[in-house]
Order: structure tokens, then C-alpha cells, then sequence
């Protein structure tokens, strides 16, 4: 049961990862992440790039600029920022103004990049930018052959993403002509060991997808619905209930809502706990039923022991033997004791703690009405007066079976034992005498006998 909640939720989970949307084809060799888009059919067409002869590019407000990497995890691509002119300091961006976002775009610059600023007027040092002596912006003039052109001029540096700064690098001839840009820059390296130049540009997380009808939604877990939050009359496939947006795949993921799987997994756990405890319930009433069956067999057994001692106790009967008696008599009815088997059960030799060798005759027990006869005919055994008998001993009700002991006379035990086929030993021989005199004369002959 729990392995079919863990596997439904399982597919339900990577049923949450269908992009509702298209995804864009790649670009060359180069895969089209979500959101980014590179037509207006794909991911989300508000993250545009665009894609010409197999490498993504990233338009600016006046340029473009060739996209190096993407991290979809972490939202963020590398652009390759404008090259000097050769022999100038001056960039190839700088008639376009340098680098300048749309600010109503969903991407701006991080605060990872680390910009010099070249060929600077001294209006830059009114500027909060490091243009010190000491400033890194020296360092790479000094360290990097394309930029001498610019040695001896006015250079600053800072690090990006001031909010004033976060969507644009400005290149003009009031300011600087030249810059670069470094992402993760470790100041202290030698500028031989700085990575190449790049800068980096986050996006912003996707909100749900825009939509013009509910046919442009995954209809099972979005409705196609105005955005209240934006108030521009754009519609958008809002989750369905049992789905959160995930901006980072841009899908309605199922919701893995930690209080439900705890409460199926307790209503699992709860009826595998009940079924397991029915179970058990079942198993022990059933052993209880035996076991009850069985102290009532005892019970029933004991009672009628207890009548054969309470007749017995007219001093006349024979003898009744522990059951202690008789098993070490016989070596606990040992298989090497065993004289014969007869209809009546097994016959086994025995020597009592006095030295006398007796016959063990131990009934055998069959039904419950098996078992009373016996009983009943082993009472009446014991309370006839034993002159009758051929050597009876006594009786033994305390084991399991009912049993008879007699004198053992080596001729007799062996022609019984012999005529063992022959209704074997025992009780037959009793019924005959029982035969002559006719049905309840026992207690008539045994008080005759007195
Ligand atoms: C694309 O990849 C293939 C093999 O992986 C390579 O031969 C080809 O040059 C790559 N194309 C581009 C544009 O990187
Ligand atoms: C520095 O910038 C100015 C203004 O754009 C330009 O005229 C000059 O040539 C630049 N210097 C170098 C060495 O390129
Ligand atoms: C840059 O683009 C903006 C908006 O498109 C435009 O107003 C501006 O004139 C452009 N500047 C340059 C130098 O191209
Ligand atoms: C900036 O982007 C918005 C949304 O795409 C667009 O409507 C607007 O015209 C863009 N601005 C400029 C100056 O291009
Ligand atoms: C400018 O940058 C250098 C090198 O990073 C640093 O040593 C110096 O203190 C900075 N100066 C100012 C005024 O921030
Ligand atoms: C420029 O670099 C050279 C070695 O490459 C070094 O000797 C010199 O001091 C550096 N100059 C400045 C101003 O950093
Ligand atoms: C740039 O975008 C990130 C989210 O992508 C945002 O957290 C940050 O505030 C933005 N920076 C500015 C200056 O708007």
C-alpha cells in the first residue's frame, strides 16, 4: 500500500516537470534554458534573447553583445562586453552609448562584475569610483597589451550592481571612452591570471505564463486568468489548487504539501496497523478457541479421574497408581517395554520401585466418546473386586491415557501377545466376562463379592 502512495506520487511528481509551454529549440550546440526565449512561441517571450548563426546574443537598448554562458540554477549568464577600437581606448560600444538595459526587462547586472572604467574625463572623480593611483583599473592597463593606448589617461574602477548602476555601463565622452568588465574578480591576482573579460546579467524569476485563452494553459493545472498583481490587463495561467508555480522549470509543480503525504502515510500506516492487528486478533482467538478446547478435554478428563477416585474410595477397588509410578515402571513407556498392541492400545512391561514386573496396559484414546468409554470401563475395572480379574493390579488416571496394570505372567502376556490380531489383550477379555453375567452387574457382582 505504501509502495503504491510512494510510486503515484512519484509519477505525479514527474508529471509536475511537462513544460506547459514550448521550450526553444537549441541554438547551434547551445541549449535555450527556461525562461530565456528566442522567439515570441517559446519559454517566456519577455526573457528575450536572440539566437544568429548558432550563438545566443543579448540585446541591448543600442547593441548587442554575444552571451558566453548560461546557469539556469542560479538565473544568471555571462555576456562578452565590447572590445577596445585597436590602437585607441576608445570601445566599439561606445557610439551606442555602452551598456544599457531596459529597465522594464526582467534582467539586470550583478553585483559580481568588477568594471574599469577607461579614458575617463575628470568629472569621473567627483564620482563615487575608485579612481585612485592605486585604483585595479591601472593594474590592467599596465598588465594588458590591447589597452597601452590607454595609459597615461584618467581610469576608474568599482564594483557593479548600486542601483543605480545595475542596468547600465555607461560609455560617452563626458564620462569614459573604454571599460571591461570581470565577473568573481579576485583583486589581489595578477592581472596575467584575471579571467577573460565578461559580464554577468541576472533574470529575474518568471512569473506564471501569459496567456491569451485557456488553450494556451496546461489545462489540468492552470486556469488562464488576469494578473491582478501587474494591473496591465495581461492574463496568465494561474496554478490550480494542488500546484505551485516553480519559476525555475515554469511549470505548476504538484504541490508536495508536507501535511497531506504525513496524513496519507498515517492513513497507511494506520490501515496496514489495523490489518496487521486483525490478523493477529484472529490468530490468538483461534489459539485461544484450541487452547480453551484443550483445558476443557483436561478439565472433562480430570473430573471423571476425580469419580474413579471418590468410586474407588469404597476400599475394595484396586489400586490407583501415579502417573509418576507407572512412567518410571515402564521407562516413561519406552518402545524396548512395548509386550504387543492390541485393539485395546499398547501393552508395555514394567518393574515397580518393590520389584514386582506388572503389565502396562495403556488405553488407546481416540474420540471424546472413545475416551469416556474407557473411562467408564476403566472405573469399573478398578472397582470390581480384582479376585475376579486375572491379576489386575490396579489403574492409573492420572496420564493422558487411562491405564491398567496387571501382574505380569510371562505364558499369559505371551499368548496374549500372540493373539494380538485376535482383538488383541485387555478389555476384550473383560467384556466376555462382562458377556456372561450380563450389562450393569459390576456394582451387583462387586457387592456380591464382598
Ligand atoms: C556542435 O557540436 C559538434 C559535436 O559535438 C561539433 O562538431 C560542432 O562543431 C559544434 N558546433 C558548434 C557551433 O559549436
Ligand atoms: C579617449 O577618449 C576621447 C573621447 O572619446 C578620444 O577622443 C580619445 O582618442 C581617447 N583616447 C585614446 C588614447 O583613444
Ligand atoms: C539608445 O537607444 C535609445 C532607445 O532605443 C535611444 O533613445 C538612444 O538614442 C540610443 N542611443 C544611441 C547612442 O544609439
Ligand atoms: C522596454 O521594454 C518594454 C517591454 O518589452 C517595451 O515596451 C519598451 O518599449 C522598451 N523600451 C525601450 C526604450 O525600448
Ligand atoms: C581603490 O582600489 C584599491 C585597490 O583595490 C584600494 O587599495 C584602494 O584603497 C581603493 N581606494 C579607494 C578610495 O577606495
Ligand atoms: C607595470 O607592470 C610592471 C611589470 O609587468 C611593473 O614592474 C610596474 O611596476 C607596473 N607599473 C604599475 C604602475 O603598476
Ligand atoms: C536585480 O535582479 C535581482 C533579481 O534577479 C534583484 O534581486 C535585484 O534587486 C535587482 N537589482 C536591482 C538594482 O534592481
Amino acid at each position: 500500500m505504501e509502495l503504491l502512495l510512494f510510486s503515484t506520487a512519484f509519477l505525479l511528481t514527474f508529471a509536475g516537470f511537462t513544460l506547459s509551454a514550448e521550450p526553444c529549440p537549441p541554438c547551434g550546440n547551445t541549449t535555450v534554458p527556461f525562461p530565456l526565449s528566442t522567439s515570441s512561441s517559446c519559454n517566456d517571450p519577455s526573457y528575450k534573447i536572440r539566437c544568429s548563426s548558432s550563438t545566443l546574443f543579448f540585446d541591448t537598448l543600442n547593441y548587442s553583445y554575444p552571451i558566453q554562458s548560461i546557469n539556469p540554477n542560479t538565473q544568471r549568464f555571462i555576456i562578452q562586453p565590447a572590445s577596445l577600437i585597436s590602437n585607441t581606448c576608445v570601445t566599439t560600444d561606445k557610439i551606442h552609448q555602452g551598456i544599457q538595459l531596459n529597465n522594464t526587462l526582467p534582467f539586470n547586472i550583478t553585483s559580481s562584475n568588477t568594471i574599469v572604467y577607461l579614458n575617463c574625463t575628470q568629472s569621473l572623480l567627483m564620482s563615487p569610483l575608485n579612481c585612485s593611483s592605486t585604483s585595479l583599473c591601472h593594474s590592467y592597463i599596465n598588465g594588458t597589451v590591447s589597452a597601452s593606448a590607454c595609459g597615461g589617461e584618467l581610469c576608474c574602477s568599482y564594483r557593479a550592481g548600486g542601483s543605480s548602476n545595475s542596468y547600465m555601463i555607461r560609455v560617452r565622452e563626458s564620462g569614459c571612452s573604454a571599460y571591461s568588465s570581470f565577473v568573481n574578480l579576485d583583486p589581489v591576482l595578477q592581472v596575467n591570471r584575471w579571467p577573460e573579460p565578461g559580464l554577468e546579467i541576472q533574470w529575474l524569476l518568471p512569473k506564471e505564463t501569459v496567456c491569451g485563452s485557456q488553450g494556451d494553459c496546461d489545462t489540468t493545472k492552470s486556469s488562464c486568468g488576469a494578473d491582478t498583481r501587474s494591473g496591465n490587463g495581461i492574463n496568465r495561467c494561474f496554478c490550480n489548487s494542488g500546484f505551485v508555480w516553480d519559476p525555475v522549470q515554469g511549470v505548476c509543480a504538484e504541490v508536495m504539501n508536507k501535511g497531506s503525504t504525513d496524513r496519507t502515510a498515517l492513513i497507511a500506516g494506520l490501515t496496514s496497523g489495523i490489518g496487521a492487528l486483525l490478523i493477529i486478533v484472529i490468530i490468538a482467538t483461534l489459539l485461544y478457541k484450541r487452547h480453551r478446547r484443550i483445558v476443557e478435554a483436561q478439565q472433562r478428563l480430570a473430573k471423571e479421574r476425580e469419580g474413579i477416585l471418590n468410586a474407588s474410595g469404597g476400599g475394595r477397588a484396586a489400586k490407583l497408581f501415579t502417573g509418576r509410578e507407572i512412567k518410571k515402571a515402564t521407562n516413561d513407556l519406552s518402545s524396548d517395554r512395548l509386550l504387543g498392541i492390541g485393539g485395546y492400545g499398547e501393552v508395555y512391561k514394567g518393574i515397580l520401585q518393590d520389584g514386582t514386573v506388572i503389565a502396562v496396559k495403556c488405553a488407546k484414546l481416540g474420540n471424546a466418546k472413545g475416551t469416556d468409554q474407557i473411562l467408564n470401563e476403566v472405573r469399573i475395572l478398578c472397582q470390581v473386586n480384582h479376585r475376579n480379574l486375572v491379576g489386575l493390579l490396579g489403574c492409573c488416571v492420572e496420564l493422558e491415557q487411562p491405564i491398567m496394570v496387571y501382574e505380569f505372567i510371562e505364558n499369559e502376556w505371551s499368548y496374549s501377545y500372540r493373539d494380538r490380531h485376535n482383538e488383541g489383550i485387555g478389555i476384550s477379555g473383560i467384556r466376555v466376562l462382562r458377556g456372561t453375567k450380563t450389562e450393569p452387574t459390576f456394582d451387583e457382582r462387586g457387592s456380591r463379592g464382598d
